[in-house]
């Protein structure tokens, strides 16, 4: 990665593990760290059926804009094997990506990592954008702190770029 190169890493959480993901990343990175946050309070049986059926919820204006950035970094929880609502809405939001990259880490209890990393992949590739890398890490880990391996080398890569 360039010296100059400006990353941005957007995140979605609702317990702090994707938070605490997502703030180790950028700060290994120098990367900028935007939350997503939801319009209105979680009501989280609705808003797990509205995961499993790939919708969107309401989210407040988060920077969607990537003109000025040269790669993006999606972390999200894994729910239902998919993505968060607020994090789907994210996603249809972005602009000004087109043939830029990303990178994609989900954070989950223990499975589902694969499909969820697909969803976001399946979005931002609509966008124009470019799939580079992912990465996930599990709930156990991220409280031990245990995640700290798997998180470094995923920032290499990035750096790599
Ligand atoms: C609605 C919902 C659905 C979930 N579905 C999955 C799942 O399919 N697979 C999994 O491994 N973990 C699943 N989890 C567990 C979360 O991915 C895990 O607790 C993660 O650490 C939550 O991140 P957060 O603390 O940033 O909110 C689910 C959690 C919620 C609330």
């Amino acid at each position: 990665m360039r010296i100059d190169m400006a990353s941005r890493v957007v995140y979605y959480s609702w317990k702090g593990h994707t938070e605490k993901v997502a703030t180790a990343l950028a700060k290994l990175l120098g990367a900028e760290l935007v939350r997503i946050e939801p319009d209105r309070e979680c009501r989280i049986g609705r808003e797990a059926m509205k995961a499993f059926l790939g919708m969107k919820s309401p989210i407040r204006p988060t920077k969607n804009d990537l003109s000025g950035i040269d790669a993006l970094i999606i972390a999200s929880p894994v729910w239902a094997g998919k993505v968060p609502p607020y994090v789907n809405a994210y996603l249809d939001s972005v602009r000004g990506g087109t043939g830029k990259p990303f990178h994609v880490i989900v954070e989950m209890g223990g499975r589902g990592d694969q499909s969820a990393i697909a969803r976001v992949r399946k979005a931002l590739e609509r966008k124009g954008m470019e799939f580079v890398s992912s990465a996930s890490t599990i709930e156990k880990d991220v409280e031990s702190g245990a995640f700290a391996g798997t998180l470094e080398q995923f920032a290499a890569g990035i750096r790599k770029q």
